[in-house]
């Protein structure tokens, strides 16, 4: 994709435009110093696995493939540790498996992970028994503890940010190169709850039956299909802290491009999408595909000019629309949003978020989201993408490995008392394991009737 953006733009263009939800640093020359430091390290991607992500994206937009994106809100800094890790990379491979089985196409997981380190926030600072401090940013901005030290932004953080990423891509990589997301050895993925889970039988039904598929297939082809079986993974984050996209910016000229390499797949949040914006100037010069979180305030033209400011080639898999309406607005919402975007003759991704439009306070005051309100978003999204000749390529989920309870309902019908007992998100509730594996089996089954209509009409 040839960027166009090559006049009137360059990595640190945006500075020149409005840029919300960034960091005071207090020491602008140290600042510097650590863009410059973070300039000289080497990128954590390279622009080949960006270029064949944009086109698994684009045949996702055809239809042909399905994209899993999901993982924390905010990854920690202290939770860059192994069996985290590898917990979020076992479930991501689970629900793919059971993605894979139910919709009969190949799955493009996207971690939201190796990098997920910065929050927006509703206020810039955070007030308790009359003393006023920064918000808390995430990680890599600064410490969540109410003291004038933690609070103060760090251009430091930056760098411990970007040692991180590589240190939690480099593990992800290596256990998918050492076998770990060999599709013959679902085994490995066993996060140890399914034994006593009411999700068991069915979950293992369909590794037995994705066994015996390969199974027959290498028999009737007499070899084996290692390499192609290999499940790949890509890393996704909020673009949100530009000083850090910035200095990972490259120029690569071989591809005569620019690309963020500290990531595969950046996004734009809702509260940054402005098309005068910073966030929308940095974007439309780099050449990955980017996605951008769509709310029920943005009107047509918004939207219309997102579409041709950050895709005005119309390159197939570039732009990423992850509509996050809420299980309420989405059927009012979304035929708006396909119909404006059709009016461009512009084609783009669309993912279903069913995460950010349905976060609600629990009468303890614990933020929460209930399950059902969840999968009400996803089958609608299904739906209403089928009603108006349109396809929904992806979901992005927030998620955790772990025995966490944060979001309510599911197959253990988790209540509002027993949030208490495991609520462990400093930001946004994720769904567990559990809960996280039931939405891949309920996605995967219904689904299916849309196909299926398709087919026969
Ligand atoms: C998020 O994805 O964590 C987030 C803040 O989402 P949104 O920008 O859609 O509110
Ligand atoms: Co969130």
């Amino acid at each position: 994709m040839k960027t166009p953006a090559h006049q009137n733009w360059n990595p640190a263009s945006w500075q020149t435009k409005p840029a919300q939800q960034q960091p005071t640093y207090r020491d602008p020359v140290a600042l510097g110093a650590v863009v410059a430091q973070l300039a000289q390290l080497p990128p954590i991607v390279v622009s080949w696995e960006v270029e064949r992500l944009r086109e698994e994206l684009a045949a996702a937009q055809r239809g042909e493939r399905f994209l899993l994106q999901g993982g924390d809100c905010a990854e920690s800094f202290d939770d860059c540790e192994s069996s985290k890790i590898a917990q979020r990379l076992k479930i991501l491979l689970q629900m793919s498996l059971v993605l894979t089985h139910g919709l009969k196409k190949p799955i493009i997981r996207v971690g939201r992970m190796a990098g997920q380190y910065a929050k927006p926030r509703s206020a810039d600072t955070e007030t308790r028994d009359g003393v006023s401090l920064p918000s808390y940013r995430g990680d890599i901005v600064n410490g969540p503890e109410f003291t004038p030290a933690a609070r103060e932004p760090d251009p430091q953080l930056l760098l411990r940010g970007y040692e991180r990423a590589a240190l939690t891509l480099n593990f992800v990589r290596a256990l998918v190169d050492g076998g770990f997301a060999d599709l013959h050895h679902p085994e490995y993925w066993d996060l140890g709850f399914v034994g006593h889970s009411p999700l068991k039988e069915a979950y293992e039904r369909i590794v037995a039956s994705v066994a015996d598929g390969l199974e027959f297939f290498e028999t009737i082809s007499a070899k084996e299909v290692h390499q192609s079986l290999r499940a790949e993974f890509y890393a996704s984050h909020e673009a949100l802290v530009l000083h850090y996209e910035q200095a990972q910016t490259r120029f690569i000229p071989r591809q005569d491009r620019w690309y963020n390499l500290s990531t595969h797949m950046p996004w734009i949040g809702m509260r940054t999408a402005q098309i005068e914006g910073a966030h929308v100037e940095y974007c439309r010069g780099i050449s990955n595909p980017i996605g951008v979180k769509i709310g029920a305030a943005m009107d047509a033209d918004w939207l219309q000019r997102l579409v041709t400011t950050l895709n005005p080639q119309n390159v197939p898999g570039r732009l990423a629309l992850i509509h996050r309406f809420g299980a309420k607005d989405i059927e009012a919402k979304l035929p708006l949003a396909i119909k404006a975007v059709k009016a461009t003759g512009h084609s783009v991704l669309w993912i279903c978020d069913p995460m950010h439009g349905n976060t609600e306070n629990s009468q303890s005051g614990l933020k929460t989201r209930r399950f059902e309100n969840v999968m009400r978003e996803v089958d609608a999204a299904f739906r209403v993408h089928a009603e108006h000749g349109s396809v929904l390529g992806g979901v992005h989920v927030e998620l955790t490995g772990e025995d966490v309870t944060e979001c309510t309902g599911g197959a253990r019908g988790l209540s509002d008392l027993d949030l208490q007992r495991a609520y462990r998100s400093t930001v946004d509730p994720r769904l567990n394991y559990e809960q996280s594996l039931e939405l891949a089996m309920l996605i995967a089954e219904r689904a299916r009737p849309v196909r299926k209509n398709r087919r026969e009409g």
